[in-house]
């Protein structure tokens, strides 16, 4: 899987206490974010796409779920998580239920390069340090 297999070590450990709360005291949020993207960048996203109740946003190389997890709480909007490294997803599904998100957030392991949806399935499109 490429360059891809050195996040699974990352995400492996992703959950844990220690390393929440450094990320809450460097971010203010603790979605294991495993980037730059802060919480006010995620937030001028979200208001950006105008994102609403109805729609379906993509994220793409989601990690273990940041930002569509906390752009589907702000907005109440549902997000497909899309990523190809499974070991971030107990902590994605974690936090979308700590959340109450847990209907809205569906997790899917894939590699954008071939999306498994159909075109035209979703409303918006995010990804946060995935082009780096
Ligand atoms: C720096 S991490 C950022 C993760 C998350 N967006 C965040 O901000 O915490 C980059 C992510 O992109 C994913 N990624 C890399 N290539 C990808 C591809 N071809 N398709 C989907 N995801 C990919 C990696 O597995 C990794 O989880």
């Amino acid at each position: 899987m490429r360059n891809v297999e050195r996040f699974r070590d990352r995400y492996a450990v992703s959950g844990d206490p220690a390393l929440l709360a450094a990320e809450f005291d460097a971010l203010g949020t603790d979605y294991s974010a495993n980037g730059y993207t802060t919480p006010l960048q995620a937030e001028e996203i979200g208001d950006w796409l105008a994102l609403g109740e109805e729609d379906l946003l993509l994220d793409v190389g989601a990690g273990c779920g940041w930002p569509g997890l906390y752009l589907a709480k702000r907005h109440g909007c549902a997000v497909i998580s899309l990523e190809p490294v499974p070991e971030g997803m107990p902590a994605l599904r974690a936090r979308a239920s700590v959340d109450g998100c847990g209907e809205q957030a569906w997790p899917v392991v894939a590699d954008a390069v071939a999306i498994p949806l159909r075109p035209k399935s979703v409303d918006a499109i995010v990804h946060a340090d995935v082009l780096c």
